[in-house]
Formats: C-alpha cells, sequence, structure tokens
C-alpha cells in the first residue's frame, strides 16, 4: 500500500508538520552578540572622551539584544549570524524581531516599513517570512527565538480609529499567522508582542489583547504553536517596582502585574503563557507625562540585564529587545517619518531617524543604568 493511501486510512501526521521548540529556550544555552550591536557600541565607546564613561559603556557590547530584521534585506544577514552561531558550537540562542509588516506601525510615524498593503506588501511578506523560515532549517542545531512584529497587533486592539490601522487589520492578522504556520521548526521559539503593561494592561484592554491572539493563533492552523508573548519591547517600564504617577489609575501598573493578570485569560483562550519582558530601557521609573509617551523617553537609563532568574514561572526571561542606543524616531519635523511623540518635552532632542545610533541618548542610558554598570 502506498504511503498516501495509508495515510487516508489512519489519519496520519503529514510529514511536514513539526513541533514548535519547547521549554525555555534559554536554559542551558549561550545567547549568541549580535555583531551589528557590538560594532555600534564600540563605535560609540570610541566616542566618550570620559574615561570612566567609556569603561561602562563598553561593558555594554557583552550585553545581548535582538537582531531587528526591520526590512527585508536582512534576512540574508540572519543567516549569517545563525552559520557563525552554529560553528562557535554548544548550544546557541540567536534571539531577532520580525518587523516587516506592510503599513507597519500603523497608529504612529516613527517606524513606517518598506512595504504597502496597497502595493502587493502581503505577498512580498510571505516571501520574507519564507525566507527566515528557509534560514533556520539550514541551521537546525541552532535556537532561534523571534519576537513577532512589535505594536502590530496591540494596534489592532486600541487602534482601529486609526484609518491606516483598520485598513490593515485583516492583513496583519492574517500575516502573523502565516509567520507563526511557516515557522513551526523544533527549533524555533516565538513570543507574539504583546504591547505593555500601559497599553494592554489596561482593564478594558486586556481581555480583548487575550482573544486577539487567541484568534490570530488559530488562524495559524490546528497544531500550530507559540512559546507566549513579548512585553515592554522599546517601552520604559519597569517589570516590577513603585507605580509610576503616569500609570495611574492602571491596576496592571508593570509588567510583572501586567503578565500576571494576562496569563489566566490567556489560558482561558488556549494560547500558552508563558513572557519574555524587555527592561533594556527600563532602569529609571517616573520619566513621562503621560504612559502613552514612548519616543526617546528623556532621562531613561539602562535597566535589567538579560536572565532567566526572574523570580515568576511565567517569564522565561529579562531581555533587551531594543538595542538600547538605537532612536525610536526622529524629533525633525520635516520629516516624512516624523511623529509628534518624538518632538515632546519628556523626548530627547534632537534625535535621528528610527534605528539609526543616537550617541547623546546612548550615553545617558549608560550614566543612569539601575543597576549601575561597573
Ligand atoms: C525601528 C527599526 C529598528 C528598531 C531597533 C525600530 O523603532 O523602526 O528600524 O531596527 O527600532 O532599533
Amino acid at each position: 500500500m502506498k504511503f498516501a493511501a495509508l495515510c487516508a486510512l489512519i489519519a496520519c501526521v503529514p510529514a511536514l508538520v513539526r513541533a514548535a521548540g519547547t521549554g525555555n529556550p534559554w536554559t542551558g544555552a549561550t545567547t549568541f552578540l549580535i555583531p551589528e550591536y557590538v560594532q555600534e557600541v564600540q563605535a560609540a565607546v570610541g566616542n566618550i572622551t570620559d574615561s570612566t564613561l567609556a569603561a561602562q559603556a563598553a561593558t555594554v557590547e557583552q550585553v545581548p539584544v535582538f537582531f531587528w530584521m526591520d526590512v527585508a534585506a536582512k534576512v540574508p544577514t540572519l543567516g549569517q549570524y545563525l552559520a557563525a552561531a552554529s560553528a562557535a558550537g554548544g548550544t546557541q540562542v540567536v534571539q531577532a524581531v520580525i518587523y516587516d509588516l506592510p503599513d507597519r506601525d500603523c497608529a504612529a510615524e516613527s517606524s513606517a516599513g518598506e512595504f504597502t498593503i496597497a502595493d502587493g506588501g502581503a505577498a512580498l511578506y510571505e516571501q520574507y517570512i519564507d525566507n527566515i523560515a528557509a534560514q533556520v532549517e539550514a541551521n537546525p542545531n541552532v535556537r532561534v527565538v523571534f519576537v513577532v512584529e512589535p505594536d502590530g497587533l496591540a494596534n489592532l486592539v486600541t487602534n482601529l480609529s486609526v484609518a491606516k490601522c483598520a485598513n490593515a487589520a485583516s492583513t496583519y492578522k492574517e500575516l502573523v499567522s502565516y509567520a507563526i504556520s511557516k515557522l513551526q521548526q523544533d527549533n524555533v521559539w516565538l513570543y507574539l508582542d504583546a504591547g505593555h503593561s500601559g497599553w494592554l494592561g489596561w482593564p478594558a484592554n486586556i481581555t480583548p489583547a487575550a482573544q486577539m491572539f487567541a484568534e490570530v493563533l488559530q488562524g495559524a492552523g490546528t497544531g500550530a504553536t507559540v512559546r507566549g508573548l513579548a512585553t515592554d519591547v522599546s517601552n520604559y517600564n519597569l517589570l516590577r517596582g513603585a507605580e509610576d504617577p503616569a500609570q495611574s489609575p492602571n491596576p496592571n501598573y508593570d509588567e510583572e502585574l501586567y503578565i500576571n493578570a494576562l496569563a489566566p485569560l490567556l489560558q482561558q483562550n488556549n494560547f500558552p503563557s508563558q513572557f519574555i519582558v524587555d527592561q533594556g530601557r527600563s532602569g529609571v521609573s517616573g520619566i513621562r507625562t503621560a504612559e502613552g509617551d514612548w519616543c526617546n523617553v528623556l532621562g531613561a537609563g539602562l535597566g535589567m540585564r538579560p536572565t532567566t532568574d526572574t523570580g515568576n514561572d511565567l517569564i522565561d526571561s529579562i531581555v533587551w529587545v531594543k538595542p538600547p542606543g538605537e532612536s525610536d524616531g526622529t524629533s525633525n519635523q520635516t520629516a516624512p517619518r516624523y511623529d509628534t511623540h518624538c518632538g515632546q518635552s519628556d523626548a530627547t532632542q534632537p534625535a535621528p531617524e528610527a534605528g539609526t545610533w543616537f550617541q547623546s541618548y546612548f550615553e545617558t542610558l549608560v550614566q543612569k543604568a539601575n543597576p549601575a554598570l561597573s
């Protein structure tokens, strides 16, 4: 009897379906340092004249950050990093961000991307995901952790009043489902972006958020899974600590409160409830006039270093997703991607384009690091 006929009789599992990575990906592994960030930090240190500050800044190159694939042209670079990690031997974790949805950053201006829905961006995004999948399949002995689409689904929970978000909603959902379905290799761990405590943590938003994540996972098909969610990506909230007045009266005013409140809602919706939390720039609290302010916040300091010693079983690891020192957005009012948040009084100015190096901001982050850098 032919294999296909046998399958028809006994409902066997197709050979292409593979289990996603299981367990905490950082356990028993070394986290790969992203060379482009090491180079950025080394160049920055060379531009610091104060020797104490320079020595402190130099230690930052040892802290693992995520590699942002913010354009499709960066996917081959992921391949190079995976090959380098593979060659380094041992069990290595490579951390990257999937960030190229068409009509990206639909409720803000500063991180608009290369693809548009009107111009065939959905098909281009599928190619982008297929190319990422090919890279992880070429390096099966490397563990790959992906944060999936910062702000993407969160915008659909609260910002459908923005025309660009309403227009993008079904495309975003379909494409995140597509990414999940194509990235089920057993060396891949997916964490969908879940905004942060001061956004989806509000009581009115948290239940719709859990339902949104579940809907998108269901859209990826039977058997597809993720490891969980990422919070506070590129934001400034504490994992735990005293309430920031800007969060009041949100009962879930820090990331741990948000996670503890969200986890049971996810479980009710059959969505895996493990988390990672970005603390790269969360060392200093109480510096924002409004919780919704997110652009190069003035007075921020580096936060907790990446660790799996999180004090909460729901949290796999503290991570640095946003590479500290890279800008959140330009403060140049004449730039096409200028967002008013980057021109507010609690935003550091003048600031360069999102993703580009912001030397003075990096220096302040180092100075105000909490815990301090030695
Ligand atoms: C930017 C990306 C950049 C990322 C990390 C985002 O805000 O839009 O271009 O790669 O931040 O710095």
